[in-house]
């Protein structure tokens, strides 16, 4: 069992080097199910969600090469079948985008129900089914598996409007339709920096869509994705971690690799809450050396201030002066890590979707247990600013979309450790990375 050992209270100074947004690797990887031929995947996040994905294609019969660390040739000519039922699907949730892309390329998809984070009280997907069957599919969903059909002669364009501005129905429709006869159009859907990545990415392999980054998506169905290559954007969510990071330990940090476009709905925050933050061309200078202000979050689609970085500016918050508060927008709780916060010294109150934060100036370290890949993350920053020793569990959660997350913080400073603890033996430190 790997656990994460945090002596605190050392602020971050240097560089940071951000990797491969994830949530575009997760979608883009599945994607390539609908490409004939090779496609060079640069920029690659090395996470395990991202391993997890690779073994299903190889699994449905995908060839997987590793050009580099971040660099992978996938190609999926010679999966032949479009069952993806396997015991890995349910431990992540963007297994959900190979019905989109199985559909699209069979005409059929047999996909166990995606799993993931859990911090709503479902995550639905009725939103990606309802485009299907727009599209003239059949879905079923039984025994845990959904069964999506395309009718006789394929599927054809629809009119499409989403009740939710959902990140995972408008990147599955967008799937499903590269080869739907005549014109999709997607309208309210997310705008997500990751949403235009996969359209970029699917453009470059020959599909035909417009509008990603609008609320109208129009995909025109092709009749093939040729071979190609093509590197992800930077991780939005992993440079916005860091950014907090900072901001609550102080220091400076250089995060490199950033489109601060992407970054804005964060940087505004930070900003208010007295860090400064100096943008280049593709990094961003954050620094804190004065007291951290309250102030107010609603989190909202993107470019709204992202539920992704929601636990992290909590945790921030926690040490500013005054009293704060969060509004989750998107999901319906997303506060499971509160009660971890609460054995540091924080102070705050869950209301439904708010969380009203007392700042209390100084944390206290604690043992603790991620419950989800944010929450974790949050965690770790909460551990960084703390007086004393914090021990974090179920780092699995923060590995699954943080690519070297020690280390990285390591080299800017900071005293954090991922021990191998045999279960039983708490106590005995075996392996320091
Ligand atoms: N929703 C529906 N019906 C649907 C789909 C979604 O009602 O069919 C609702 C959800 O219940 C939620 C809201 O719409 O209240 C937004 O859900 P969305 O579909 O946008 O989320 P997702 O695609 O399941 C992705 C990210 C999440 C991120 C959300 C919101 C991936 C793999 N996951 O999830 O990322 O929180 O968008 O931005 O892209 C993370 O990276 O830690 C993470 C959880």
């Amino acid at each position: 069992m790997t656990r994460y050992i945090i002596k605190g209270g050392k602020p971050l100074n240097g560089v940071i080097e951000i990797s491969g947004a994830k949530n575009a690797a997760v979608a883009i990887i599945p994607a390539a199910m609908l490409v004939d031929g090779a496609c060079r995947i640069e920029n690659i996040p090395q996470i395990s969600d991202v391993t997890m994905l690779l073994n299903i294609l190889k699994r449905m019969g995908a060839r997987v090469r590793t050009v580099d660390r971040h660099t992978m040739d996938i190609d999926c000519s010679g999966v032949r079948r479009a069952r993806a039922d396997f015991d890995i699907m349910t431990r992540i949730r963007a297994s959900y985008y190979l019905i989109g892309a199985l559909l699209g390329r069979f005409g059929e998809a047999v996909v166990a129900m995606p799993g993931g984070c859990n911090f709503g009280s479902v995550r639905p997907i009725d939103q990606h089914v309802k485009g299907f069957i727009a599209m003239g599919a059949q879905v079923e969903v039984k025994n845990g598996l959904v069964i999506a059909r395309a009718p006789e002669g394929g599927l054809h364009g629809a009119d499409i409007y989403l009740d939710v501005a959902s990140v995972g129905a408008t990147i599955n429709i967008m799937l499903a339709a590269c080869f739907a006869r005549g014109v999709t159009r997607v309208e309210n859907v997310a705008r997500e920096p990751h949403i235009v990545d996969v359209a970029n990415f699917l453009n470059a392999m020959g599909a035909d869509i417009r509008g990603a980054g609008t609320n109208v998506i129009k995909i025109r169905g092709v009749s093939r994705l040729n071979g190609g290559s093509y590197a992800l954007i930077p991780d939005q969510i992993e440079a916005g971690t860091y950014m907090a990071a900072v901001a609550g330990t102080g220091g400076s940090l250089l995060i490199k690799n950033v489109i601060p476009k992407h970054m804005d709905c964060i940087t505004g925050k930070l900003e208010e809450m007295g860090v400064s933050v100096r943008e280049g061309e593709d990094q961003i200078l954050v620094s804190r050396t004065g007291p951290l202000r309250r102030i107010n979050v609603k989190t909202l689609p993107y470019p709204g201030f992202p539920t992704d970085m929601q636990p992290q500016i909590a945790t921030v918050l926690c040490l500013a002066q005054g009293t704060s508060v969060i509004t989750e927008g998107v999901w319906d709780t997303r506060y499971k890590y509160v009660n971890e916060l609460l054995k540091m010294g924080a102070q705050i109150t869950v209301d439904g979707r708010r969380a009203i934060i007392e700042g209390v100036g100084q944390l206290t370290g604690a043992h603790l247990k991620a419950c989800d890949l944010r929450a974790g993350a949050a965690m770790v920053i909460a551990g960084l600013c703390a007086q004393g020793v914090t021990e974090i569990q179920g780092v699995d959660y923060i590995e699954r979309g943080y690519e070297d997350l020690v280390g990285k913080l390591r080299r800017v400073g900071a005293d954090i450790q991922s021990v191998e603890i045999p279960e039983n033996e708490e106590a005995q430190v075996i392996k320091i990375g």
